[in-house]
Protein backbone atom coordinates (compact mmCIF):
# COMPACT_ATOMS: atom_id res chain seq x y z
CA UNK A 1 0.00 0.00 0.00
CA UNK A 2 1.13 3.55 -0.63
CA UNK A 3 2.53 5.48 1.87
CA UNK A 4 1.23 9.10 2.13
CA UNK A 5 2.65 12.29 4.37
CA UNK A 6 0.41 13.83 6.15
CA UNK A 7 0.82 17.49 6.71
CA UNK A 8 -1.45 18.63 9.65
CA UNK A 9 -3.33 22.02 8.51
CA UNK A 10 -2.51 24.83 11.33
CA UNK A 11 -5.93 27.20 10.14
CA UNK A 12 -7.99 24.44 10.19
CA UNK A 13 -11.29 25.13 11.47
CA UNK A 14 -12.51 25.11 14.68
CA UNK A 15 -15.25 22.53 16.03
CA UNK A 16 -17.68 25.58 16.56
CA UNK A 17 -17.75 26.91 13.26
CA UNK A 18 -17.54 23.65 11.37
CA UNK A 19 -20.43 22.64 13.42
CA UNK A 20 -22.40 25.76 11.99
CA UNK A 21 -20.86 25.32 8.39
CA UNK A 22 -22.59 21.56 8.63
CA UNK A 23 -25.82 22.94 9.87
CA UNK A 24 -26.87 24.64 6.44
CA UNK A 25 -23.83 23.46 3.99
CA UNK A 26 -25.74 23.97 0.49
CA UNK A 27 -23.49 22.57 -1.99
CA UNK A 28 -19.89 23.78 -2.99
CA UNK A 29 -19.66 26.86 -0.70
CA UNK A 30 -17.57 25.26 1.75
CA UNK A 31 -13.94 22.75 2.01
CA UNK A 32 -12.87 20.91 4.16
CA UNK A 33 -9.27 21.76 5.68
CA UNK A 34 -7.26 19.41 4.10
CA UNK A 35 -6.95 17.78 0.56
CA UNK A 36 -4.79 14.75 -1.20
CA UNK A 37 -2.13 15.53 -3.52
CA UNK A 38 -0.22 12.82 -5.77
CA UNK A 39 2.53 14.21 -8.60
CA UNK A 40 3.02 12.33 -11.68
CA UNK A 41 5.98 12.60 -14.35
CA UNK A 42 6.28 9.90 -17.40
CA UNK A 43 9.40 9.37 -15.99
CA UNK A 44 9.17 8.84 -11.85
CA UNK A 45 5.13 7.38 -12.06
CA UNK A 46 2.80 8.46 -9.08
CA UNK A 47 5.43 10.45 -6.56
CA UNK A 48 5.20 12.58 -3.74
CA UNK A 49 1.26 10.94 -2.19
CA UNK A 50 0.43 13.68 1.00
CA UNK A 51 -2.59 14.97 2.49
CA UNK A 52 -1.86 18.43 2.74
CA UNK A 53 -4.11 21.97 4.29
CA UNK A 54 -6.45 22.45 1.88
CA UNK A 55 -5.42 25.68 0.00
CA UNK A 56 -4.68 27.80 -3.59
CA UNK A 57 -2.43 25.89 -5.97
CA UNK A 58 0.41 28.33 -7.87
CA UNK A 59 0.60 27.77 -11.72
CA UNK A 60 3.05 28.91 -14.45
CA UNK A 61 0.79 31.06 -16.50
CA UNK A 62 2.20 28.07 -19.70
CA UNK A 63 0.89 25.47 -17.91
CA UNK A 64 -0.48 23.05 -20.45
CA UNK A 65 -4.19 22.42 -19.36
CA UNK A 66 -4.98 25.80 -18.98
CA UNK A 67 -4.52 26.40 -22.59
CA UNK A 68 -5.11 22.87 -24.17
CA UNK A 69 -7.89 21.01 -21.52
CA UNK A 70 -6.18 17.91 -20.26
CA UNK A 71 -8.37 17.58 -17.01
CA UNK A 72 -10.71 15.26 -15.82
CA UNK A 73 -12.85 15.21 -12.46
CA UNK A 74 -14.59 12.55 -10.46
CA UNK A 75 -17.76 13.49 -8.25
CA UNK A 76 -19.01 11.11 -5.19
CA UNK A 77 -20.55 11.46 -1.93
CA UNK A 78 -18.92 9.53 1.81
CA UNK A 79 -22.04 9.31 4.15
CA UNK A 80 -21.84 8.92 8.03
CA UNK A 81 -23.78 6.12 8.97
CA UNK A 82 -25.54 5.34 12.47
CA UNK A 83 -22.55 2.70 13.34
CA UNK A 84 -20.71 5.91 13.09
CA UNK A 85 -18.02 5.19 10.11
CA UNK A 86 -18.22 6.86 7.20
CA UNK A 87 -19.06 5.61 3.58
CA UNK A 88 -19.26 6.15 0.15
CA UNK A 89 -21.00 4.53 -2.84
CA UNK A 90 -19.49 2.62 -5.38
CA UNK A 91 -16.20 3.89 -5.54
CA UNK A 92 -14.90 1.50 -7.77
CA UNK A 93 -16.95 2.29 -10.15
CA UNK A 94 -15.38 6.03 -10.27
CA UNK A 95 -11.87 4.67 -10.02
CA UNK A 96 -12.66 3.13 -13.60
CA UNK A 97 -14.20 5.66 -15.29
CA UNK A 98 -11.68 8.31 -13.82
CA UNK A 99 -9.31 5.89 -15.59
CA UNK A 100 -11.06 6.04 -18.98
CA UNK A 101 -11.59 9.72 -18.68
CA UNK A 102 -7.67 9.83 -18.42
CA UNK A 103 -7.24 7.47 -21.47
CA UNK A 104 -9.49 9.72 -23.76
CA UNK A 105 -7.61 12.39 -22.78
CA UNK A 106 -3.96 10.80 -23.77
CA UNK A 107 -3.33 11.40 -19.76
CA UNK A 108 -2.08 8.80 -16.77
CA UNK A 109 -4.38 5.95 -15.70
CA UNK A 110 -4.16 6.32 -12.19
CA UNK A 111 -4.21 2.81 -10.36
CA UNK A 112 -7.79 2.23 -8.96
CA UNK A 113 -6.59 1.10 -5.48
CA UNK A 114 -4.11 4.21 -5.17
CA UNK A 115 -7.66 6.37 -5.97
CA UNK A 116 -9.47 4.11 -3.62
CA UNK A 117 -6.77 5.48 -1.16
CA UNK A 118 -6.89 8.90 -1.88
CA UNK A 119 -10.54 8.53 -0.76
CA UNK A 120 -9.17 6.54 2.34
CA UNK A 121 -6.86 9.27 3.79
CA UNK A 122 -8.86 12.38 3.36
CA UNK A 123 -11.97 10.11 5.39
CA UNK A 124 -8.75 9.98 8.06
CA UNK A 125 -7.80 13.80 8.61
CA UNK A 126 -11.35 15.03 7.50
CA UNK A 127 -14.03 12.59 9.11
CA UNK A 128 -15.54 14.97 11.05
CA UNK A 129 -16.27 16.89 8.21
CA UNK A 130 -18.93 13.96 6.89
CA UNK A 131 -22.66 15.22 8.73
CA UNK A 132 -24.36 12.73 9.98
CA UNK A 133 -27.45 13.93 9.19
CA UNK A 134 -28.94 11.31 6.39
CA UNK A 135 -30.14 13.85 4.31
CA UNK A 136 -26.35 15.28 4.19
CA UNK A 137 -23.03 14.37 2.42
CA UNK A 138 -19.53 14.88 2.02
CA UNK A 139 -19.01 15.57 -1.58
CA UNK A 140 -15.95 14.70 -2.93
CA UNK A 141 -14.20 15.73 -5.90
CA UNK A 142 -10.81 14.07 -7.21
CA UNK A 143 -9.78 15.51 -10.46
CA UNK A 144 -6.37 15.56 -12.38
CA UNK A 145 -4.95 18.44 -15.07
CA UNK A 146 -1.89 18.41 -16.84
CA UNK A 147 1.00 20.70 -15.31
CA UNK A 148 4.03 20.50 -17.85
CA UNK A 149 5.16 23.82 -18.67
CA UNK A 150 4.98 25.01 -22.29
CA UNK A 151 2.62 25.65 -25.10
CA UNK A 152 2.86 23.13 -27.68
CA UNK A 153 -0.03 20.88 -28.42
CA UNK A 154 1.03 17.60 -27.10
CA UNK A 155 0.31 14.88 -24.06
CA UNK A 156 1.83 16.67 -20.80
CA UNK A 157 4.83 14.38 -19.66
CA UNK A 158 3.57 15.88 -15.45
CA UNK A 159 0.36 15.66 -13.88
CA UNK A 160 -1.26 16.64 -10.91
CA UNK A 161 -4.12 15.03 -9.00
CA UNK A 162 -6.04 16.14 -5.98
CA UNK A 163 -8.50 15.13 -4.00
CA UNK A 164 -10.62 17.99 -2.52
CA UNK A 165 -14.37 17.51 -0.21
CA UNK A 166 -16.96 19.90 0.58
CA UNK A 167 -19.92 19.66 2.70
CA UNK A 168 -23.62 19.13 1.11
CA UNK A 169 -26.59 19.76 1.99
CA UNK A 170 -30.07 18.19 1.33
CA UNK A 171 -30.75 18.74 -2.54
CA UNK A 172 -34.37 19.02 -1.92
CA UNK A 173 -34.67 21.06 1.41
CA UNK A 174 -38.39 21.56 1.00
CA UNK A 175 -39.26 17.83 -1.01
CA UNK A 176 -38.98 16.55 -4.44
CA UNK A 177 -39.19 19.12 -7.03
CA UNK A 178 -40.07 18.07 -10.64
CA UNK A 179 -37.76 19.64 -12.86
CA UNK A 180 -38.91 21.49 -16.59
CA UNK A 181 -36.84 20.74 -19.08
CA UNK A 182 -35.44 22.14 -22.43
CA UNK A 183 -34.49 19.76 -25.42
CA UNK A 184 -32.04 22.15 -27.14
CA UNK A 185 -32.18 21.86 -31.23
CA UNK A 186 -28.97 24.28 -31.52
CA UNK A 187 -26.48 22.94 -29.54
CA UNK A 188 -25.18 19.21 -28.86
CA UNK A 189 -22.95 17.91 -26.21
CA UNK A 190 -21.11 15.34 -27.88
CA UNK A 191 -20.52 12.95 -30.68
CA UNK A 192 -19.56 9.18 -31.23
CA UNK A 193 -16.14 9.49 -31.43
CA UNK A 194 -15.67 12.30 -28.96
CA UNK A 195 -15.08 13.02 -25.33
CA UNK A 196 -19.06 12.70 -24.54
CA UNK A 197 -17.95 9.59 -22.40
CA UNK A 198 -15.06 10.96 -20.23
CA UNK A 199 -15.69 13.62 -17.32
CA UNK A 200 -13.33 16.38 -18.52
CA UNK A 201 -13.72 19.56 -17.84
CA UNK A 202 -14.06 21.17 -21.48
CA UNK A 203 -17.15 19.32 -21.72
CA UNK A 204 -18.72 20.92 -19.02
CA UNK A 205 -17.65 24.15 -20.79
CA UNK A 206 -19.24 23.43 -23.66
CA UNK A 207 -22.87 22.62 -21.99
CA UNK A 208 -22.86 25.92 -19.93
CA UNK A 209 -24.35 28.32 -23.20
CA UNK A 210 -27.23 25.54 -23.69
CA UNK A 211 -28.09 25.73 -19.92
CA UNK A 212 -28.07 29.72 -20.20
CA UNK A 213 -30.48 28.93 -23.91
CA UNK A 214 -32.41 26.60 -21.31
CA UNK A 215 -33.34 29.04 -18.53
CA UNK A 216 -34.04 31.76 -21.46
CA UNK A 217 -36.75 29.16 -22.38
CA UNK A 218 -37.80 29.03 -18.57
CA UNK A 219 -36.56 25.70 -18.65
CA UNK A 220 -34.45 24.16 -15.43
CA UNK A 221 -32.32 21.87 -17.16
CA UNK A 222 -30.77 21.23 -20.44
CA UNK A 223 -31.70 17.72 -22.33
CA UNK A 224 -28.84 17.01 -25.41
CA UNK A 225 -30.09 15.42 -28.52
CA UNK A 226 -27.87 13.18 -30.70
CA UNK A 227 -25.18 15.20 -32.67
CA UNK A 228 -26.14 13.40 -35.82
CA UNK A 229 -30.11 13.95 -36.05
CA UNK A 230 -30.63 15.74 -33.24
CA UNK A 231 -33.47 13.41 -32.59
CA UNK A 232 -32.79 11.18 -30.15
CA UNK A 233 -32.85 11.56 -26.56
CA UNK A 234 -29.08 11.26 -24.99
CA UNK A 235 -28.89 12.96 -20.94
CA UNK A 236 -29.77 15.78 -19.38
CA UNK A 237 -27.28 18.52 -17.78
CA UNK A 238 -25.09 16.31 -15.79
CA UNK A 239 -27.42 13.37 -14.96
CA UNK A 240 -28.59 10.11 -16.89
CA UNK A 241 -32.27 9.92 -18.11
CA UNK A 242 -34.73 7.18 -17.24
CA UNK A 243 -38.15 6.94 -18.92
CA UNK A 244 -41.07 4.51 -17.26
CA UNK A 245 -43.70 3.39 -19.81
CA UNK A 246 -46.80 1.76 -18.35
CA UNK A 247 -48.03 1.82 -14.62
CA UNK A 248 -48.24 -1.05 -12.24
CA UNK A 249 -47.09 -4.33 -12.78
CA UNK A 250 -46.76 -3.95 -16.52
CA UNK A 251 -44.28 -0.79 -15.90
CA UNK A 252 -40.83 -1.05 -18.16
CA UNK A 253 -38.41 1.37 -17.49
CA UNK A 254 -36.33 2.54 -20.88
CA UNK A 255 -32.95 4.47 -20.29
CA UNK A 256 -30.79 5.49 -23.61
CA UNK A 257 -27.56 3.16 -24.70
CA UNK A 258 -24.45 4.28 -23.84
CA UNK A 259 -23.49 5.00 -27.41
CA UNK A 260 -19.77 6.51 -26.25
CA UNK A 261 -21.62 10.35 -26.43
CA UNK A 262 -23.58 9.94 -22.58
CA UNK A 263 -21.85 9.60 -19.67
CA UNK A 264 -21.90 6.13 -18.39
CA UNK A 265 -23.49 7.18 -15.20
CA UNK A 266 -23.15 5.11 -11.53
CA UNK A 267 -26.67 5.87 -10.72
CA UNK A 268 -27.68 5.09 -14.23
CA UNK A 269 -25.93 1.80 -13.47
CA UNK A 270 -27.25 1.33 -10.02
CA UNK A 271 -30.64 1.98 -10.85
CA UNK A 272 -30.88 -0.67 -13.64
CA UNK A 273 -29.61 -3.11 -11.67
CA UNK A 274 -32.06 -2.25 -8.83
CA UNK A 275 -34.88 -2.03 -10.56
CA UNK A 276 -34.33 -5.17 -12.20
CA UNK A 277 -33.40 -7.43 -9.50
CA UNK A 278 -34.25 -5.34 -6.13
CA UNK A 279 -38.20 -4.32 -7.21
CA UNK A 280 -39.17 -6.40 -10.29
CA UNK A 281 -39.49 -4.10 -12.72
CA UNK A 282 -38.74 -4.75 -16.35
CA UNK A 283 -35.66 -2.57 -18.02
CA UNK A 284 -34.07 -2.32 -21.19
CA UNK A 285 -31.24 0.41 -23.14
CA UNK A 286 -32.78 1.23 -25.84
CA UNK A 287 -32.91 4.85 -27.88
CA UNK A 288 -35.97 7.12 -26.70
CA UNK A 289 -36.62 10.19 -30.18
CA UNK A 290 -38.17 13.21 -29.41
CA UNK A 291 -41.29 12.50 -31.14
CA UNK A 292 -41.62 8.82 -29.11
CA UNK A 293 -41.03 11.21 -25.76
CA UNK A 294 -43.97 13.39 -27.13
CA UNK A 295 -46.48 11.09 -28.12
CA UNK A 296 -45.79 8.81 -25.69
CA UNK A 297 -46.75 11.37 -23.25
CA UNK A 298 -49.98 12.74 -25.37
CA UNK A 299 -51.55 8.84 -25.01
CA UNK A 300 -50.05 8.06 -21.55
CA UNK A 301 -47.89 5.50 -22.58
CA UNK A 302 -45.08 6.99 -20.90
CA UNK A 303 -45.88 7.78 -17.02
CA UNK A 304 -43.02 9.08 -15.53
CA UNK A 305 -39.60 10.28 -16.58
CA UNK A 306 -36.72 11.34 -13.91
CA UNK A 307 -32.96 12.09 -14.19
CA UNK A 308 -30.18 10.55 -11.97
CA UNK A 309 -27.06 11.40 -10.70
CA UNK A 310 -24.73 11.20 -7.62
CA UNK A 311 -25.42 15.02 -7.09
CA UNK A 312 -29.35 15.02 -6.89
CA UNK A 313 -29.93 11.13 -6.30
CA UNK A 314 -33.03 10.56 -8.65
CA UNK A 315 -35.14 13.95 -10.22
CA UNK A 316 -38.46 13.92 -11.67
CA UNK A 317 -38.93 15.49 -15.06
CA UNK A 318 -42.59 17.22 -14.72
CA UNK A 319 -42.57 19.86 -18.54
CA UNK A 320 -40.61 19.66 -21.14
CA UNK A 321 -40.26 22.19 -24.13
CA UNK A 322 -38.66 21.61 -27.64
CA UNK A 323 -38.98 22.54 -31.26
CA UNK A 324 -41.78 20.22 -31.71
CA UNK A 325 -43.83 21.94 -28.81
CA UNK A 326 -44.26 21.94 -25.25
CA UNK A 327 -45.48 18.74 -23.17
CA UNK A 328 -46.41 17.86 -19.60
CA UNK A 329 -45.25 14.20 -18.59
CA UNK A 330 -48.38 12.64 -16.60
CA UNK A 331 -49.81 15.35 -14.47
CA UNK A 332 -45.90 17.03 -14.15
CA UNK A 333 -45.35 15.59 -10.47
CA UNK A 334 -42.75 12.57 -8.96
CA UNK A 335 -44.62 9.60 -10.12
CA UNK A 336 -44.24 6.82 -7.80
CA UNK A 337 -41.46 4.10 -9.85
CA UNK A 338 -39.22 7.81 -9.39
CA UNK A 339 -39.95 7.92 -5.78
CA UNK A 340 -39.45 4.03 -5.26
CA UNK A 341 -36.21 4.28 -6.83
CA UNK A 342 -35.46 7.44 -4.99
CA UNK A 343 -36.11 6.16 -1.63
CA UNK A 344 -34.16 2.88 -2.51
CA UNK A 345 -31.10 3.98 -3.65
CA UNK A 346 -31.31 6.52 -0.95
CA UNK A 347 -31.81 4.13 1.63
CA UNK A 348 -28.68 2.23 0.55
CA UNK A 349 -26.80 4.96 0.64
CA UNK A 350 -27.54 6.37 3.81
CA UNK A 351 -27.58 3.06 5.55
CA UNK A 352 -31.22 3.21 6.73
CA UNK A 353 -31.58 -0.07 4.37
CA UNK A 354 -29.55 -3.08 3.73
CA UNK A 355 -26.86 -2.88 0.90
CA UNK A 356 -27.61 -6.42 -0.78
CA UNK A 357 -25.60 -5.60 -4.05
CA UNK A 358 -22.48 -4.81 -1.21
CA UNK A 359 -22.34 -1.11 -2.73
CA UNK A 360 -20.89 0.95 0.28
CA UNK A 361 -17.47 0.93 0.92
CA UNK A 362 -16.65 1.76 4.60
CA UNK A 363 -13.96 4.48 4.19
CA UNK A 364 -13.47 5.19 8.17
C1 LIG B 1 -22.90 14.67 -17.97
C2 LIG B 1 -23.26 13.79 -16.82
N1 LIG B 1 -24.11 12.76 -17.03
C3 LIG B 1 -24.45 11.92 -16.04
C4 LIG B 1 -23.97 12.08 -14.76
C5 LIG B 1 -24.38 11.12 -13.67
O1 LIG B 1 -23.29 10.31 -13.32
P1 LIG B 1 -23.19 9.69 -11.85
O2 LIG B 1 -24.43 8.92 -11.64
O3 LIG B 1 -21.97 8.82 -11.91
O4 LIG B 1 -23.06 10.83 -10.91
C6 LIG B 1 -23.09 13.13 -14.49
C7 LIG B 1 -22.52 13.34 -13.14
O5 LIG B 1 -21.48 12.86 -12.84
C8 LIG B 1 -22.71 14.00 -15.54
O6 LIG B 1 -21.88 15.02 -15.32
Amino acid sequence: MTTFTVQRSAGAVSADQRRAILEDPGFGRHFTDHMVSIRYHDQRGWYEPSVVPYGPISLDPATNFIHYGQSIFEGMKAYRHADGHIRTFRPLRNAHRFRSSARRLAMPEMPAELFIESLVQLAAVDGDWVPSDPEKSLYLRPFMFSTEVGLGVKPANEYQYLLIASPAGAYFPRGVAPVSVWLTPDYVRAAVGGTGEAKCAGNYAASLIAQAEASLHGCDQVVWLDAKEHEWVEEMGGMNLFFVFGTGDSARLITPPLTGSLLPGVTRDSILIMAQQDLGIQVSEEPISVDQWKAGCESGEISEVFACGTAAVVTPVGQVKSRVGSWTVAEGGAGPITMQLRDSLLGVQSGRLPDKHAWMFELA
